[in-house]
Order: structure tokens, then sequence, then C-alpha cells
């Protein structure tokens, strides 16, 4: 039931007045309990589904997940399908995290309020579970029940966007900028084209393929591309900020470590004043994409705003 996506009744109704809480409330509880489905619930669980779960049941934002869901409901369209999508998305990511926190990457201890996921097994664990949420992702995106053939071309179109934005392309090349940069002072334009990648691309492909499963046309994508890049960008400088200034309780994950692998970020660069200022600028061009959407798109709204002001 959980792969369902519909709005209850009374959520429908509240629209009116937007509540981002408790949208954002609703809408995790229901990426929690399809990725429990997803995971299933065996009586015992093999060390590596332990540590698939470790990770990917930590208590993430679910930001990726719930900007598809919200994407489809924005262009209006039917939305049925699009929890699978949001599932395989938050997979793909919690794989990044965990392969990013690795010795070999920025060897950190704490993800989500937990040890991360080697530390609390072991390395071999940790990459393997990682490779099998990759994987397990693509095996969820294209076991969909096919109803025609042009419901299988936007499941194709949609396999095809995610593996792209995951891919040696986008995400990947991103973390090979970014770790090939330690210690260096990178550019203005160097840093934006890294940030681009190494998170951008997975938010972008989030918000395209719930525009794609809703039915959105071509005019409505390309504005919400437009939204992504801008809300994909403040996302990360925000990152950059909290880990500078956040506090390491309400975040769950250390901070200063930028700094400790002298890392170029936006706060490195520019200082926290202006990188708040530019973050702020990216969410004012967000919101202007969405100036042809009606209020269907009010979460997409709340959500820019949120991507700024949030503390974890
Ligand atoms: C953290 O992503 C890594 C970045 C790409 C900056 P999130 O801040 O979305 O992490 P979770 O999913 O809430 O743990
Ligand atoms: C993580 O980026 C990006 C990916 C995993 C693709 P960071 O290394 O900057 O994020 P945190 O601070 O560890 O969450
Ligand atoms: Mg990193
Ligand atoms: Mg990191």
């Amino acid at each position: 039931m959980y792969l369902k996506s519909r709005l209850p009744r009374e959520m429908n109704r509240k629209m009116n007045s937007f509540d981002l809480n408790s949208y954002i409330l609703y809408k995790r509880k229901q990426i929690d309990g399809a990725l429990e489905e997803i995971l299933g619930h065996t009586s015992n669980p093999s060390r590596l589904i332990n540590a698939m779960k470790h990770s990917l049941m930590a208590g993430g934002k679910r930001l990726r997940p719930i900007l598809c869901i919200t994407a489809a409901e924005a262009v209006e369209g039917k939305t049925d399908d699009v929890v699978r999508a949001a599932c395989a998305l938050e997979m793909i990511h919690t794989y990044s995290l965990i392969h990013d926190d690795l010795p070999a990457m920025d060897n950190d201890n704490l993800r989500r309020g937990q040890p991360t996921c080697h530390v609390a097994f072991d390395e071999a664990t940790a990459i393997l579970a990682g490779d099998a949420l990759l994987t397990l992702a693509f095996e969820i995106l294209s076991s969909m029940e096919l109803t025609n053939k042009n419901h299988a071309l936007k499941w194709l179109r949609v396999v095809n966007t995610i593996a792209t934005a995951a891919g040696y392309k986008s995400l990947i090349e991103g973390q090979m900028r970014d770790m090939a940069a330690e210690d260096i002072l990178l550019s203005l334009e160097n840093l934006e084209e890294m940030h681009a990648l190494k998170t951008g691309a997975l938010i972008e492909a989030s918000i395209i393929t719930g525009a794609i499963l809703g039915d959105g046309s071509l005019e409505q994508i390309e504005k919400l591309k437009i939204y992504a890049r801008n809300i994909g960008l403040a996302f990360q400088v925000t990152d950059d900020i909290l880990n500078v200034e956040g506090d390491p309780a309400v975040m769950g994950k250390d901070v200063g470590t930028d700094q400790t692998h002298k890392k170029s970020t936006y706060p490195s660069i520019l200082g926290i004043e202006k990188s708040k200022e530019f973050a702020r600028k990216l969410v004012n061009n967000a919101l202007q994409s969405l100036d042809c959407f009606d209020n269907k798109s009010d979460p997409l709204r709340a959500i820019a705003h949120y991507i700024v002001e949030r503390k974890r």
C-alpha cells in the first residue's frame, strides 16, 4: 500500500494553508513504509541486509524522494507509481553516503545520528552494502508492472535519467573531483561545477523523474530543471555552511570536517555571510522558475525555502 502515492483528503484540504512540516512528516512516513516493505521483514536478516538497513533506515531527511513525489504532484499528473522511483532515489543517495564516509574517502564516523556503516560493521561490508543499495534501486525501477508501450517508454526514460545522474558523468565524477580537490583552492566556477555534479545531478534527477511520471509537459519539465539546478546548488552551499556552523547533535554528522580535509567550499572561498546571501539568491531564482505553476507547486516553493533555512 505504501507504494501508492495519494495525499489523504484532509491533507488536500489543508493545502490552502500550506503546512510544510506536516507535509514532510507525512511523506517521510510514506517513504519509510515503502522502503521497509521493499527490504522485507525477514526474521533472520543477513549481515548484508542489516548493514543496508542500518544506513537506509537511520532517518535521513528523505529530500530526494520527497522532491520526486512533490514534482509529480506539481505537474498535476497521476502519481500512483512515483513512490517506487522515490525509493530507488533514496537508495542511490544512501549508497553514495555510505561510500562517501569510507576511510578512503571522507573517513567520517557519524551519519544520520548513527555510527557510519563501516564503523558499525566493517569496511568490506560497507562497500558491499552500498553496492547492494545501488543495484537494488535499479531492480526496483525495472520491476514495475508495465501496462502499455507508453508506460514502458516512460519508465525507460526514468531509468536513463537516474542512471545518468548517478553515473560517471555526474555524481561519481563529482566525487572524484571532490577527492582530487583536497588541499587545492578551487575557483568559484570549478566549485560550482563540482557541486552540480556530486549533489545537484541527483536532486535534479529526482525532480525530473517525478515530472516524467506525473506526465509533465516539456515546458513544465524545462522550468523544473531550472528550479532543480538552483535548489540543488543552494542545498550544497547550505551543506557547506552547516559544516562550519551547524550543531552535530541536530545534524547527526560531524562538523568542521571540510576544514580538516582542506576542502574548497563556499564559506572557504566567499565567507559565511556571502555564502548565505548566494544561497538565498538561488532560492529566489528557483521560485521565479515556478511562476507559471499554480498552487499545486506550493510544496516545491516551501521546500526551496526549507533548503536554506534547515538546521540539518
Ligand atoms: C548529505 O545529504 C550529503 C550531501 C549531498 C550534501 P542530505 O543532507 O540529504 O543527507 P540525509 O539524506 O538527510 O542524511
Ligand atoms: C556528499 O558530499 C555527496 C555525495 C555523497 C554524493 P559531502 O561529503 O560534502 O557531504 P557530507 O557532508 O559528507 O554529508
Ligand atoms: Mg564527500
Ligand atoms: Mg562527506
